[in-house]
């Protein structure tokens, strides 16, 4: 772990010394989004279509950033997204995600297809994670899927449903780099299962492994409302990173449908494209109990391994802190939806880069077509 990453004063100088680490197809693979990359753009745009409206003339000399989930306490209310492939990234591939939330006071959220193992990742560390998990096989292979992450001590599951297909990423189809569960060509059989997948199979997999549940991959509040009905305790909102399907809506904007349709009844999460402490404010406001960063997480990772992703966590800490206190607020809780309005968004060059446009020229390889 160089020492400018410990000390980094920005995400940016992060961000850039992943991209020095990385080789163009492993950059690709995260960076990348379905086909034309609109959705990723659109993640980015949404968040960036609303300002933020202070309010003054309160004391905000103690700032409290802490949330909570699933009754565990965040110090932030950022969580880790699932990453597959982590190996490909940092060496100690999802121990390092895990350790390095449990270091900084948050929750992990494991996939299932990143290595090493649910069990090798929970015996290296004792706090509180959450497990990810497509389902690729029929009843009896999901039976023992469930079985391993409550053996392991999962404190949830979160069943990912956006996927029925591997998206068509053209700069993986370009590079020709695959994740591991992906090598061989064709994609692995078990990925037709996810195609598979009804709200009969979710059910029922919620209720085999007795945790709190989390359905990840909402996009409407249609499917929020069932998600509801089925005895969720968590709605994601979220469009996988734009990886899967192209042209569909800003995660923030499916949030403000998701929140009506909930109503209360279950916690929400949301991703995509969020990188900033003001990001994770604007969805804060919206309703969102918890924000879920994957692209920074991994490229944290691939700047530094655990010591780097803490420090983004921390830059995250600083950034919202800052701003709760320039928008008047002491706890995320005074937070709502007049604290934020649509406005014209500055335009941006790539999803990634959005919020860093100082650098939007000399990333290589970043800017979408
Ligand atoms: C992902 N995502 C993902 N989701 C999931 O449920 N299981 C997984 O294994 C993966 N793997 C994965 C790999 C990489 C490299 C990326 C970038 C993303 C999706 C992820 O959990 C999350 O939904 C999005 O990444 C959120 O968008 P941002 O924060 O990357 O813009």
């Amino acid at each position: 772990m160089p020492e400018e990453i410990d000390a980094a004063a920005t995400t940016h100088a992060i961000i850039d010394a992943a991209r020095a680490n990385l080789a163009d197809d492993v950059w690709d693979y995260i960076a990348g989004a379905a086909e034309s990359e609109t959705t990723a753009r659109r993640n980015r745009l949404g968040i960036d279509s609303l300002v933020l409206r202070p309010r003054v003339g309160r004391d905000v000399s103690v700032v409290d950033p802490s949330a909570s989930l699933l009754g565990h306490r965040l110090r932030i209310p950022v969580v880790l997204a699932p990453i597959g492939a982590l190996e490909a990234i940092t060496h100690d591939g999802g121990i390092a995600s895990a350790r390095a939330a449990e270091r900084f006071g948050t929750l992990p959220v494991i996939s299932s297809v990143t290595e090493p193992s649910f069990e090798e990742v929970a015996a290296a560390t004792p706090g509180p994670k959450i497990s990810q998990l497509y389902i690729r096989g029929d009843a009896e292979w999901s039976e023992q899927l469930i079985g391993r992450v409550v053996a392991a001590g999962y404190a949830a599951i979160a069943l990912t449903v956006d996927s029925a297909h591997y998206g068509r990423r053209e700069r993986q189809l370009r590079s020709g780099w695959r994740p591991p569960t992906h090598r061989g060509g064709a994609p692995e059989p078990g990925i037709v299962w996810q195609a598979r997948l009804t709200w009969d199979r979710l059910e029922a997999m919620r209720e085999r492994s007795g945790l709190p549940a989390i359905v990840k991959g909402i996009q409407s509040g249609r499917d929020a409302e069932i998600a509801v009905e089925r005895g969720f305790e968590v709605v994601w909102v979220s469009n996988h990173g734009g990886r899967d399907l192209d042209h569909a809506d800003a995660t923030i904007e499916s949030l403000r449908e998701v929140v009506d349709a909930v109503g209360g009844r279950a916690e929400i999460v949301v991703d995509g494209g969020f990188l900033r402490g003001t990001d994770v404010l604007k969805a804060i406001a919206l309703g969102a109990s918890a924000v879920a960063v994957g692209r920074l997480a991994a490229l944290a990772l691939a700047a530094g391994g655990e010591a780097a992703l803490v420090r983004v966590l921390e830059i995250l800490e600083e950034e919202i802190t800052v701003a709760m206190a320039l928008l008047g607020v002491t706890s995320l809780s005074e937070l709502d939806e007049g604290f934020v309005r649509r406005a014209p968004a500055i335009p941006a060059a790539s999803p990634l880069l959005a919020a860093f446009p100082e650098r939007a020229n000399d990333w290589p390889r970043s800017s979408a077509t």
